[in-house]
């Protein structure tokens, strides 16, 4: 018997959540010529920024998790397939706004002349080659539910902070951020509140969520590079792992309420012990993170 999974009687509200995410992606829809300046770049092209490394990195590395979509979109349909149809059909609608990121992300990098193009289009289709499976770890709905409730929440919460990191050097790529982390909040709506649902139905569901927490891994991990520009880009404080504890796993388990939930499986008990206890470890360690990186600011600081 599964502790957790599907509840038959709710699928009538997915289908609300998912006609309330059509609506709203329609008032914001958007096509990545209206983000990319050709016009003002062309007139002057003194006037295109050059992207710091750092930035650059940040971009790149969104660049090269976006375009393993085929195989999100792979791994999620194999999931679903065969539980419900509003499943499909927001994975559907998902991978049609999540192609247009890596698009408009590496069009505005081309028409910048920043970073090197061919070099791009090789990595690419390394990527895609590949086929990184992060979602090879999940083997339920309910379980992919929940791992795409984080994982939307991360995207949204990285292109945020690169747009204000970016905002002063390149106020277009800020700005194209912005417009990116919009489609992703309304991704990470659906899910969130998908499980929401489920846990406030059944707080067993809360079963799933401690497997997917311990194993969890941003989408991009393993693309090539990725190592040296995550490095760069925490090391900017932009994203890393203080951020993914405050911004990303503290909110999205405290929407869901995680440990005020009553589970009456043992099973489902243990797996919110486990949750708690993986939310403080992670609070420590960006704790730690955050001292450390004020004492080297602070030293930096009295050698100037
Ligand atoms: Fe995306
Ligand atoms: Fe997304």
């Amino acid at each position: 018997m599964a502790i957790a999974q599907l509840i038959p009687s709710l699928e009538p509200r997915l289908r609300e959540l998912f006609d309330q995410h059509n609506e709203r992606a329609a008032n914001i829809d958007w096509a990545y010529s209206d983000y990319v300046p050709l016009d003002e770049f062309q007139r002057d092209p003194q006037s295109i920024p050059r992207l710091s490394p750092t930035i650059l990195s940040a971009i790149e590395l969104a660049v090269f998790t976006e375009v393993n979509l085929p195989w999100f979109t792979t791994a999620l349909h194999a999931i679903f397939k065969g539980s419900w149809s509003v499943l499909l059909d927001f994975v559907h609608t998902w991978t049609s706004e999540e192609d247009a990121h890596s698009v408009l992300l590496e069009t505005y990098l081309f028409v910048g002349r920043n970073g090197d193009p061919r070099a791009r289009a090789a990595l690419r289709k390394q990527v895609i080659r590949t086929g990184l499976m992060s979602a090879d770890l999940l083997y339920d709905p309910l379980q992919a539910l929940v791992y795409t409730s984080i994982q939307e929440r991360a995207t949204q919460i990285y292109y945020l902070n690169v747009a204000q990191a970016a905002e002063k050097e390149d106020p277009h790529l800020a700005r194209l951020l912005r417009r990116l982390a919009k489609d992703e909040t309304l991704h990470y709506t659906f899910y969130r509140d998908a499980v929401k649902l489920h846990l406030e139905a059944d707080p067993n569901c809360v079963y799933p969520v401690a497997d997917v927490l311990l194993k969890f891994e941003m989408p991009g991990r393993g693309s090539p590079g990725y190592q040296e520009r995550a490095d760069l880009v925490r090391l900017a404080n932009i994203y890393g792992p203080e951020q993914f504890y405050s911004q990303v796993i503290d909110v999205v388990l405290k929407y869901w309420r995680v440990a005020e939930l009553h589970p009456t499986y043992a099973e489902a008990r243990e797996a919110q012990q486990q949750i708690v206890k993986q939310h403080t470890r992670l609070g420590k360690i960006a704790a730690q993170l955050a001292a450390r990186r004020e004492r080297q600011a602070q030293q930096e600081a009295s050698q100037d």
